[in-house]
């Protein structure tokens, strides 16, 4: 007999919908804290189980792995930004992908790197200088952005933040949207969202044309990742990407490169308003490894209260707070029947915040992470599909963060209220307006 994993009560049509849409995260607390690690959910005739417990996570997404894919609801609706590419494909497409774009990710070409995210970031402080307060949030989206341009794709594209920041924004939250709808609309319908959607699109993908039109006529001496994509070939098999694919992986690359670390760099400065001692701490650290000088790659093994910072602060927001995976064929977890081409949600933001794996999950300690390995810690995903940008992301925390405290006090604007706004991204909800005072430099 097949037992079903519990779930909460739900409408008799549209089962949880409803809340799904109006406060998915309190829906998911909630139901973990009555049900348990595995909670069964409808949406209409969908089925999504919600796995929150490390061996069930690490079944889904490492031992049992080729049972689980990304055919899901969430992968084709992100699909619509940025077609078949490394971030949505599966199989002998998605091993191509990963392995042509590997090298990029290496230790030794993030190091490559470092001088470029401190140069950006050195021109984002120079901006601050004379002004009295910023939405950080949103200085870290332009931020990030630029870091991206500079790094994988070998442009300065300054003058193009602030329009992809929007773009970028509308399409996520026209996905996610999407994605927890019972029926949206099809995509070619020119409904006023969808036609909002391709407006923005086009705008992002002409941003891309140009760069990729820039890169054939004059390749950059220094390879990055567009030229690598244009002009590399499979090892194993010595297949091109095509131009659609080229564009595919750009859009992926400057979509998951820059927002996901914007959110999280927005996050820690929140985190560390409220938390003073730790801006000290970095300070201090910073001081003693870098001087006055700009970091460099070695110096960012020895930031390690930054680091610890950093990534408590994913452990409470994590960036991707939720991914989904389709089930292929029926499976049991935890004595649970999964339905074949059922939909499983992996969420870090609930697993960062279990009870039963994190002493006080709700207080914010960075010390937790002087102990390295935490069975239930996955901001950047497990398995095969791990984050390919993680090294970068740890590496951009490390520069940005003492950076900007080594040269602005910060303090946030009070009255304003600070909320999750879960979409594809965990993203600030109303920002993070923040009061700057330079602070008085030596070295
Ligand atoms: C704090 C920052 C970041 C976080 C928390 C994060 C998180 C994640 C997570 C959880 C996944 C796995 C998704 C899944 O299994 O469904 C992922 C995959 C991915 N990330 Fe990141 N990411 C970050 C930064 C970056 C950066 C900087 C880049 C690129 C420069 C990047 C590019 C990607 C790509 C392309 C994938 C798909 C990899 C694959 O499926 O093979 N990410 N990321």
């Amino acid at each position: 007999m097949k037992r079903s994993a519990p779930s909460p009560r739900g409408g008799f049509l549209t089962g949880h919908l409803h809340r799904i849409r109006h406060d998915v995260l309190g829906l998911l607390e909630e139901s973990t804290r009555d049900h348990g690690d595995i909670v069964r959910f409808k949406v209409g005739p969908l089925v999504f189980h919600l796995i929150n417990h490390p061996d069930h996570m690490t079944h889904v997404m490492i031992r049992n792995r080729r049972n689980y894919d990304k055919a899901s609801r969430s992968s084709e609706n992100i699909g619509l930004i940025c077609g078949e590419s490394l971030l949505t494909s599966n199989g002998p497409a998605w091993q191509l992908s990963r392995r042509t774009i590997q090298p990029m990710f290496h230790r030794s070409a993030v190091a490559g790197f470092v001088s470029s995210i401190a140069a950006c970031t050195r021109d984002m402080l120079d901006g601050w200088k004379g002004k009295d307060e910023t939405d950080a949030a949103s200085e870290m989206m332009k931020l990030t952005f630029r870091v991206v341009g500079q790094c994988l794709f070998g442009a300065d594209l300054g003058r193009e933040a602030e329009t992809v920041e929007s773009s970028m924004h509308r399409m996520m939250l026209h996905t996610y949207h999407r994605w927890r709808s019972l029926l949206p609309p099809p995509a070619s319908w020119p409904t006023p969202a969808n036609l909002r959607f391709r407006r923005s699109l086009v705008e992002v993908d002409g941003i891309i044309s140009r760069l990729i039109s820039a890169q054939r006529v004059d390749p950059p001496e220094t390879p990055n990742l567009l030229s690598m994509l244009l002009h590399g070939e499979d090892a194993e098999t010595g297949a091109a990407l095509g131009d659609q694919a080229v564009r595919n992986e750009a859009i992926t690359f400057l979509l998951a490169g820059h927002e996901t670390t914007a959110n999280a760099l927005a996050w820690t400065l929140h985190l560390l308003c409220r938390h003073p001692e730790w801006i000290t701490r970095i300070r201090e650290e910073f001081d003693a490894v870098c001087g006055g000088r700009t970091p460099t790659m070695e110096d960012l093994p020895k930031l390690a209260d930054t680091l610890h910072v950093f990534e408590e602060s994913i452990r409470l927001y994590p960036p991707i707070w939720a991914m989904e995976r389709r089930a292929i064929s029926d499976d049991e977890i935890g004595g649970f029947h999964i339905p074949r081409n059922s939909g499983v949600i992996l969420s870090p933001y609930m697993l960062h915040r279990h009870p039963d794996f994190w002493e006080e999950p709700e207080v914010f300690r960075p010390d937790r992470f002087l102990k390295r390995d935490h069975e239930s810690y996955y901001p950047f995903g497990a398995g095969p599909r791990f984050c390919i940008g993680s090294e970068f992301a740890l590496a951009e925390a490390r520069v940005i963060l003492p950076m900007i405290l080594r040269e602005f006090d910060l303090e946030a604007v009070p009255g304003q209220t600070i909320g999750a706004e879960p979409s594809i991204t965990l993203r600030m909800k109303n920002g993070f307006r923040v009061r700057l005072r330079a602070r008085a430099m030596q070295g």
